[in-house]
C-alpha cells in the first residue's frame, strides 16, 4: 500500500487532536484512501513539554529543517497559529514541494494573498477548512456544495468565546467581566482575549468566508469591527425586553456594487435561527440564489472538531495526490481556493 508522508507544525491542541485522530481512525482512513497516511515529524518549540497526546520516540524535533527536507513529506500541516513564523514557514513548505493544511486563520486573513499566490506559482494546494468554524464544513460546503450557485450574503456567530460570554450574560444576568471570566475558567477564552472580544477573530475568519463564497480578497483591518466588551447586563435585560438577544455575527452581503463585511454586536429577534445558538457553538446562515437560505451549526472550536477538519482536509490533498493531480511536470494542481479579485 503507497505511503504519504504528513508533517505536523505545531503539538498544542489541535495538533494533539490531529495526532491523535490519524492514529485512532487509521484503518478507516486507509481503507477509504487506499493508501496510509504516516506522520514522519511534528516540530514544536520545546520537546520536553507535557503534551495530550503520546508521540514516538524520535517523533518531535526543533528543526524546520527536519520537516521540509524530508523528501517522504508530502502535506506540511501547520498549526502554530499566528503571523510568524507560521508565514515564513508555509512559504517555505510551499516551495520545497509540499502540500500545506493550516487552520489557522490570522495568517491566511492577513498575508492569504503572498501564500495563496506562491502556491499558485508552484502549483500546490492550501486548504483551510479548519480556520473558519472549527469542524463544521462550512468553507467545503460554500466552496463546493454551492459551486452551482450564486451565494449573495451570509450572516453567523464565528467566534465562539463571544458566543459563550454573551450567552451567559443572557441566562445568568451576569456582567461581561463576570462571564469572560467563566468562559477562560471554561477553557475557552485565551488568558489574553483580545482577539476573542474584540471582534478580530472574527473578522479573520469573515475574510476567508469572504474569500470562498465571493472571491474576494479583504482586508481584514479595513471591515468595520466591533467586539462585545462594551456591552453590559442592562443591555441584555433592555434587549430581552424588546424581544431580542444580543449576538455578536459576522456578517458579509453582496450586491450589485460590490461585497460589503462586518463584525458587530446585533439585535437578533428571540425566535431567530440565530438566537438560539448557545455555549460556544458556531452557526452561520447563508443566502444563495438557487437553494435560498442553508444553515451550518456545530462545534466551531477545540482539539477534536478543529481536528476533523485538518484530517479530512489532509484527506483531500492525498486524494489528489494519489488521483495524479499534482504529478506533471511544472505548477499542475490547482490551489484549493476560488480566483480572487479586490474587494470593491
Ligand atoms: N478563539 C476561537 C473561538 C477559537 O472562540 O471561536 C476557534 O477559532
Amino acid at each position: 500500500m503507497r505511503a504519504l508522508g504528513v508533517g505536523i507544525l505545531g503539538l498544542g491542541n489541535v495538533g494533539a487532536g490531529t495526532v491523535r485522530l490519524l492514529g485512532e481512525h487509521r484503518a478507516r482512513i486507509e481503507a477509504r484512501l487506499g493508501a496510509s497516511l504516516h506522520i514522519r515529524r511534528v516540530l514544536v518549540r520545546d520537546p520536553a513539554r507535557e503534551r495530550a497526546v503520546a508521540t514516538a520516540p524520535g517523533l518531535l524535533t526543533t528543526d524546520i529543517e527536519a520537516v521540509l527536507g524530508d523528501p517522504e513529506i508530502a502535506v506540511v500541516v501547520e498549526l502554530m497559529g499566528g503571523i510568524e513564523p507560521a508565514r515564513s514557514y508555509i512559504l517555505a513548505a510551499l516551495r520545497a514541494g509540499k502540500h500545506v493544511v493550516t487552520a489557522n486563520k490570522a495568517v491566511l486573513a492577513e498575508r492569504g494573498a503572498e501564500i495563496f499566490a506562491e502556491a499558485a506559482r508552484v502549483g500546490r494546494a492550501v486548504v483551510f477548512e479548519g480556520s473558519v468554524a472549527g469542524g463544521i464544513p462550512l468553507l467545503r460546503s460554500l466552496r463546493e456544495g454551492l459551486a452551482s450557485d450564486r451565494i449573495t450574503g451570509l450572516c453567523g456567530i464565528v467566534n465562539g468565546t463571544s458566543n459563550y460570554i454573551l450567552d451567559a450574560m443572557t441566562r445568568t444576568g451576569a456582567g461581561f467581566a463576570e462571564a469572560l471570566a467563566g468562559a477562560q475558567a471554561a477553557g475557552y477564552a485565551e488568558a489574553d482575549p483580545t482577539l476573542d472580544v474584540g471582534g478580530g477573530d472574527a473578522a479573520h475568519k469573515l475574510a476567508l468566508l469572504a474569500l470562498v463564497a465571493f472571491g474576494v480578497q479583504v482586508d481584514p483591518s479595513t471591515m468595520p469591527t466591533e467586539g462585545i466588551s462594551g456591552i453590559t447586563a442592562f443591555d441584555i435585560r433592555a434587549a430581552a425586553e424588546l424581544g431580542f438577544v444580543i449576538k455578536s455575527l459576522a456578517i458579509g452581503q453582496r450586491d450589485d456594487h460590490g461585497v460589503s463585511l462586518r463584525v458587530h454586536p446585533t439585535l437578533v429577534p428571540r425566535g431567530h435561527v440565530l438566537a438560539g445558538v448557545q455555549g460556544a457553538f458556531n452557526a452561520v446562515l447563508v443566502q444563495s440564489d438557487a437553494l435560498g437560505p442553508s444553515l451550518y451549526y456545530g462545534r466551531g472550536a477545540g482539539m477534536m472538531p478543529t481536528a476533523v477538519a485538518v484530517v479530512s482536509d489532509i484527506l483531500e490533498v492525498a486524494r489528489d495526490i494519489l488521483a495524479g493531480l499534482y504529478s506533471g511536470t511544472g505548477p499542475s494542481g490547482q490551489p484549493a481556493i476560488p480566483p480572487a479579485t479586490p474587494a470593491t
